[in-house]
């Protein structure tokens, strides 16, 4: 590995996990991802801002060496999640003098997670300043971005905030600071949608404190770093608003054809109205891809045949994550098939409690879709497009 320059005297210090391809064994990471640590050299004293996942302490210590770094004063731990903090203990034992900056919920995190002593930790409070000599360290509570103890880390003098999972992406790339920006874009969403939507009006406060901030760099612990801070500000300001797209998304699961049938009519009825729509068969779905979609759909239609009594698993388990995720679309309904009855309807509605869309009528067919099934297909398209007319987003 090799360590890269930011600044003078600021060196990403981190490690590429490019092979990795599921996160929380549920997160699909088709780009792989980056554990971004940082060393930050000041006149007095040296700070390593993060480390990395335990499986790539090696890299760290590798870049560590390469860098020619024989002291650490400080580790400041923005966050406890192993993918930051798992190196920690390793840096504690090579540099002996070196203090964990952190705060009180994380160091208490911290000693759980990895046994560090109590007598390694220096504690801040939100908003304290850290003295490196010419430069400085200020620290910023996040808290649900996406733990508790969250915080955030702004070097003043180079105006650089060290957003830790705040703002990051997964993307394993060589150059942190040489990106292809629609990709970026593509990867930052994807990845807000998977950690950060859960948390949607925190991160609202967040982004305002931000801004009152000068900001020339913002460096997260995942993917790329912004020379542009606007870039990613922007972004997260447009996801996290009340504001959604003219688009209807349809997970869907189809066993014997019905449920398929009766997706391929309303996304036909959809696009003749002009509404984008994207149907997503959730078997084969990457389930990144679907929440990436959750971030700005206006409307969800959820499509199952009946199983049992109830929806398809594979339909039961998006729904249950879609709720988690609570995104912001606004309109909702259900439609499939069945052969007998079942309580479809009542355990997916169940499923949604988090999600405050207004329900438009459900459409269910028994057996195959005949002409009365397809005229309900035609209302329930015709009741979308009234609805995004009534929010502005359709003409
Ligand atoms: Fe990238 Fe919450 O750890």
């Amino acid at each position: 590995m090799a360590v890269k320059k930011l600044k003078e005297g600021i060196h990403w210090v981190g490690a590429i996990d490019w092979d990795r391809r599921l996160f929380d064994e549920l997160i699909p990471l088709p780009d792989g991802t980056t554990y971004n640590a940082y060393l930050v050299e000041g006149s007095d004293k040296i700070a390593l801002v993060d480390t990395v996942d335990p499986s790539k302490t090696g890299e760290l210590l590798d870049n560590l060496q390469e860098l020619g770094v024989r002291r650490i004063d400080y580790i400041i731990a923005n966050h406890a999640e192993q993918d930051h903090s798992g190196s920690i203990p390793d840096v504690l034992a090579i540099y002996p003098e070196a203090l964990v900056v952190t705060n009180e919920k994380c160091k208490a995190m911290l000693m759980d997670l990895l046994e560090i002593p109590d007598n390694r930790f220096r504690t801040v409070a939100d908003g304290a300043s850290l003295s490196l000599g010419d430069r400085t360290l200020e620290f910023i509570f996040a808290p649900w971005v996406h733990w508790p103890e969250t915080m955030l880390t702004y070097l003043r003098e180079e105006k650089l905030l060290f957003s830790c999972d705040f703002l990051g992406s997964h993307l394993a790339q060589s150059e942190p600071l040489l990106w292809d920006e629609a990709h970026a874009y593509q990867s930052a969403k994807r990845y807000y949608a998977e950690i950060m939507m859960p948390f949607r009006s925190n991160i609202r406060k967040h982004l305002q404190r931000l801004r009152a901030l000068s900001l020339d760099m913002i460096a997260p612990s995942h993917g790329v770093v912004y020379p542009r801070p606007e870039f990613i500000l922007a972004a997260y300001e447009e996801w996290t608003s009340d504001k959604v797209a003219n688009k209807v998304l349809i997970p869907f699961v189809s066993m014997h054809g019905s449920t398929r049938e009766m997706v391929d009519y309303l996304t036909g009825a959809l696009m003749q109205k002009n509404i984008p729509v994207l149907p997503c068969n959730v078997v084969r779905a990457d389930i990144g891809d679907l929440a990436k979609e959750l971030v700005d759909a206006a409307t969800v239609i959820i499509a199952s045949p009946t199983v049992l009594s109830g929806p398809h698993p594979a339909i039961l388990y998006v729904t249950y994550l879609a709720n988690a995720l609570r995104p912001k679309f606004k309109f909702a309904s259900i439609i499939g098939s069945f052969g007998w009855g079942g309580r479809m309807l009542e355990i997916l509605t169940a499923q949604l409690g988090n999600i405050k869309a207004e329900i438009l009528e459900p459409v269910m067919v028994k057996g195959y879709p005949k002409p009365a099934d397809y005229q309900a297909l035609d209302k329930l398209a015709e009741a979308i497009a009234e609805k995004h007319r009534s929010i502005g987003i359709l003409n």
